[in-house]
């Protein structure tokens, strides 16, 4: 009992609770306080049955010895002071996406928490699913050859928030898939981004980014509050061979498409086919890649406990969430400039 790890989680809305039952269920971690603003709220999440504490005052917990550990999940305007206090208090930090609201403030809890040796991970849940596991494994061991291009498509009717624009929201996911994906000699060099408020609410609704990535490849992604049918695609182009993740098909979340387009010199072809033959096309299997059915926010916690016990930087470390901001920053400029091609600034 007294080696595992002591996690107050704070935050008890929408996704609070999620954290809540994944910390429970994984062996390494002992849930200690669910941490709320609104007493009742959390007192609901934990029902009347259990030794989790509840409680409404953040300096409480983190003032407990029991405590090693906070994961926060309140609005993305919150997420720095409470982090800081936490990283303060000698805590490991599990945060929400986004990290934070402005580059400059992530990296400030990114450099707090290199600087006391602690744990500070995002929760950019979808790189722990077993699809975005796989893509990672294909695309980094050069299974899919030359990076090509991403698209990424996560379109719904969506809640429209009041302090986030759809960019915010929604595409940290994509963002972070494609930063967990890229390798390690591939990354985003600029953003551009165009969007739209139809409905005249004051935030984004519907929105497209295009990221410019080091090695000539592109990335796009489609993010939409608006859209009547629910959309969850990424597709990465390689020379060789293109995986399509539709994390909404369950019987066939992946598929590894053995297909390419190649172009010959026209200098080696005979002048009668020249114009005909530049290019070809190599039309090979479908394979669907049995994948386990795991729950990824389980393997998300899995990793933070293992981070803690093994002093080690998390899949999704505090640096992942800044490269996350670093495009979300650059994306926000662009939009404001009507969708010039903006860099991404990474320096911390
Ligand atoms: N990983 C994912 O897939 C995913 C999905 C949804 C939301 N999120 C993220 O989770 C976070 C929370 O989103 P939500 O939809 O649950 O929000 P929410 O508004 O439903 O809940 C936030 C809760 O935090 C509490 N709170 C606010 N400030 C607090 C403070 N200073 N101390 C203690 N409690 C405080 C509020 O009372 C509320 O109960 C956001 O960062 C969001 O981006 C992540």
């Amino acid at each position: 009992m007294n080696d595992k790890i002591g996690i107050a989680v704070v935050g008890a809305g929408y996704w609070g609770p999620n954290l809540v039952r994944n910390a429970q269920a994984t062996p390494a971690l002992r849930m200690e306080y669910l941490c709320d603003l609104n007493e009742a709220r959390a007192r609901q999440v934990i029902g009347d049955y259990s030794t989790v504490r509840v409680s409404t005052s953040l300096d409480d917990v983190l003032a407990d010895p029991a405590v090693q550990a906070v994961a926060i999940a309140t609005p993305a305007s919150t997420h720095v002071d409470i982090a800081l206090a936490a990283l303060a208090a000698g805590k490991h930090v599990l945060v929400e996406k986004p990290l934070a609201s402005t580059f400059a403030d992530g990296a400030k809890v990114v450099q707090a928490a290199e600087d006391a040796g602690l744990v500070l991970m995002l929760d950019h849940t979808y790189c722990y699913t077993p699809a975005v596991q796989h893509l990672r494994e294909l695309v980094r061991g050069g299974d899919l050859g030359e990076l090509q291009y991403l698209d990424s498509v996560r379109i719904n009717l969506g809640l429209v928030q009041s302090d986030v624009d759809v960019i915010w929201d929604l595409a940290p996911h994509d963002l972070s898939i494609f930063d967990a994906v890229l390798p390690d000699d591939v990354s985003p060099v600029a953003v551009a981004a165009r969007g739209s408020d139809p409905l005249g609410c004051g935030q984004v609704c519907v929105a497209h980014l295009t990221i410019e990535l080091s090695n000539g490849a592109i990335g796009h992604v489609h993010v939409n509050w608006l859209s009547p049918t629910k959309v969850r695609t990424t597709i990465v182009g390689g020379s060789r061979r293109t995986a399509v993740w539709d994390d909404l098909n369950p019987t066939q979340r992946l598929a590894v498409y053995d297909r390419s387009v190649e172009t010959h010199d026209p200098s080696t072809l005979g002048i009668d086919v020249r114009n005909q033959t530049r290019v070809s096309y190599r039309i090979g299997d479908m394979v669907a890649p049995a994948l386990p059915e795991k729950e990824a926010l389980r393997s998300m916690m899995t990793e933070f406990a293992a981070a803690i016990t093994e002093g080690r930087p998390a899949l999704t470390d505090g640096r992942s969430g800044l490269r996350v901001l670093a495009m979300l920053e650059a994306a926000g400029e662009s939009l404001r400039s009507n969708g010039v091609s903006v860099p991404v600034q990474v320096q911390a």
